[in-house]
């Protein structure tokens, strides 16, 4: 059986454990693309000939690189692709949303596909658990943890610009996880009086103060002028966490979800004949057939 897996989309945490997986059950019979869709399209594929999946395991990242290949979703892209992908029994691909429809499309041209969900940003749609989201999360308290005591000396309040891209999932989860004292995840959530009224409680016993900020909502900048403009004594910093949401190794809970993900995709891939995206409801991992309509 030859078996083609790409990482597409952002990196996340989780990756490398399964393609550790894959190369174990599949051996030397496991090609991959480089850099995910674009390497499909451009035939930047090779069979694994070392233990490269093994020794990354447990590293973040991906030992196949990863890319965003808008070039997919075009009419010549895509066919390009179709092309080498039909040279393959099966291709098995991690990623977010953008990912899952390419898979989806492959499908419906009649090429099998398996999709695992692999996002830091937790947003693939009926979906419990994308990998990477609880490393991004942890890496986020880390940072956080490490920060508040300078904050808290200097007397100082801080805000922190998570990732997340459009979904608050993120966000939500390190605001309640930090105990943090302000969180915004919208336009909406922007009230400055309120802000400075909880800010400036906390300054005023010699308590440092958060704020959780969603990315692509504001700019941090605006926040500390508008908060200093109603209370100008206050000395705001800011920190952008950034791609250490990323890049941090996966958290034991990760790997295990790595593994479960790897599990049933093999399961699906050796047992079952048809195109699945691996999902994680309810406590379980469950598989979802893609439609082949077109086929
Ligand atoms: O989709 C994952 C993600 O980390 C988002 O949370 C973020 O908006 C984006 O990727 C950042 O992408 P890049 O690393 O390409 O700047």
């Amino acid at each position: 059986m030859r078996v083609l897996a790409l990482t597409s989309g952002g990196d996340a945490p989780g990756m490398n454990m399964v393609l550790a997986y894959l190369f174990v059950k599949f051996k030397f019979k496991l090609y991959v693309a480089r850099a995910g869709f674009r390497g499909l399209i451009n035939n930047d594929i090779t069979k694994i000939t070392d233990f490269e999946p093994l020794k990354n395991a447990k590293k973040a990242g991906s030992c196949i690189k990863c890319s965003r290949c808008s070039a997919f979703a075009t009419e010549e892209g895509f066919a390009k692709g179709l092309e080498n992908a039909k040279r393959f029994d099966i291709i098995v691909v991690l990623g977010g949303n953008g990912s899952y429809r390419g898979c989806q499309q492959l499908a419906e041209s009649g090429v099998r596909t398996i999709f695992i969900p692999a996002t830091i940003d937790n947003d693939v749609a009926n979906n419990d658990y994308s990998l990477g989201y609880h490393t991004a999360v942890d890496a986020c308290e880390n940072t956080i943890n490490n920060t508040m005591p300078s904050i808290d000396a200097m007397d100082r309040c801080v805000i922190f610009e998570v990732m997340g891209r459009h979904c608050p999932r993120i966000a939500s989860c390190v605001y309640h996880k930090s105990q943090a004292d302000y969180l915004i995840t919208s336009k909406k959530d922007i009230n400055y009086p309120k802000i400075v009224e909880i800010v400036k409680n906390k300054h005023e016993i010699g308590q440092a103060s958060s704020i959780i900020l969603q990315e692509n909502i504001i700019k941090m900048q605006t926040i500390v002028k508008n908060i200093n403009k109603l209370y100008p004594e206050l000395e705001v910093c800011t920190v952008k966490i950034g791609h250490v949401q990323r890049g941090s190794a996966p958290t034991s809970i990760e790997l295990e979800f790595a593994k479960g993900f790897a599990r049933k995709a093999i399961e699906a891939i050796t047992k079952k004949d048809k195109s699945y995206a691996i999902l994680y409801r309810q406590n379980k991992f469950v598989l979802e057939e893609f439609k082949e309509e077109n086929k």
